[in-house]
């Protein structure tokens, strides 16, 4: 596996593979990898001749307040990790290579509508810094495909809109969850849990078993979803959101069938987020 921290040695490797011809797939992610991270490198794997995943913690998706500086960085790991699962290449670019002008004179991608509210609601500008960054590895790469994971499901459906509205010419593959044994899903994040809050943590994907339960037996949203803020609140959780969705983040109508209950929740020092698919009656 090739690492590539510059710009111009990223383009020169990739031009060598793209002149013979060879597909190239992107795993984008920010490091601290886990088996959900590889389960994407895997995918990418059995779908492109050229597997690069790129390592960047992206200062312009932190708000203020938020957890850029504690983001465990575990560089030679993720490395050792990713050259393990037959990688190709790792570009880890600095800030100052990504946003040599600094954040503020940085040029911003907006994407309307699917990036507001449930965490674009929390963490105003958080969706702009992941489209930003994304447009950029994507420029930078120019992949054939890229994945990304249904554990952060709005920020999926913000890069398919960004790809189908900007006209970019890559294929965005969805890759399912991967939960611990208990049912958590796994996450950078979940590190920051001591044991007895890691005890806890299982409770958000069961909350939300128990209600698709619940949904499909055809018991009414509302009072379904208030039960499980209730439930999460005791316990232990600050509910941060629970909504039902359909599966493009739109309301859930009459009409809907397919929907995903969408949950964020702050767990000590962790906002933990988790999503289900429910088919309704
Ligand atoms: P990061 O949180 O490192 O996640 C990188 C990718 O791994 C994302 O596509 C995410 O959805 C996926 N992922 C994380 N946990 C997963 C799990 N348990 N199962 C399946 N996939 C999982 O998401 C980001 O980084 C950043 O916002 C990024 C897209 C890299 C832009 O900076």
């Amino acid at each position: 596996m090739r690492t590539l921290r510059d710009i111009q040695a990223l383009r020169d490797a990739l031009g060598e593979y793209r002149r013979r011809g060879q597909r190239i797939a992107l795993v984008p992610t920010m490091g601290n990898l886990h088996a959900g991270h590889l389960t994407l490198v895997e995918s990418a794997r059995r779908n492109a001749d050229v597997v690069v995943a790129s390592l960047f913690v992206n200062p312009m998706q932190f708000g203020p307040g938020e957890d850029l500086d504690a983001y465990p960085r575990t560089f030679a790991e993720d490395q050792q990790q990713l050259e393990t699962n037959d990688c190709d290449v790792l570009f880890a670019p600095t800030t100052a290579t990504l946003y040599p002008f600094g954040l503020e004179q940085q040029s911003r991608v907006h994407v309307p509508g699917v990036s507001e509210g449930l965490c674009g609601g929390t963490r105003p500008g958080h969706f702009d810094g992941v489209a930003t960054v994304v447009t950029m590895l994507f420029n930078l790469v120019q992949p054939d495909s890229a994945f990304f994971g249904e554990k952060d499901y709005q920020q999926l459906a913000v890069i398919r809109k960004l790809v189908r509205d900007l006209h970019m010419p890559v294929e965005i593959v969805g890759v399912p969850i991967v939960r611990a044994e208990d049912g958590l899903a796994l996450s950078s994040r979940n590190g920051y849990l001591d044991a007895s809050q890691r005890a806890i943590a299982p409770q958000l994907h069961r909350t939300l078993q128990r209600l698709r339960q619940d949904l499909e037996a055809g018991k009414p949203a509302s009072a379904v979803l208030q039960q499980g803020r209730e439930a999460l609140h005791d316990a232990g959780f600050v509910p941060d959101y629970l909504e039902l969705r359909d599966p493009l983040l739109g309301p859930v109508t009459p009409a809907t069938r397919n929907a995903v209950l969408l949950v964020a929740a702050q767990l000590g020092p962790a906002r933990l987020i988790d999503n289900l698919g429910v088919c309704l009656p």
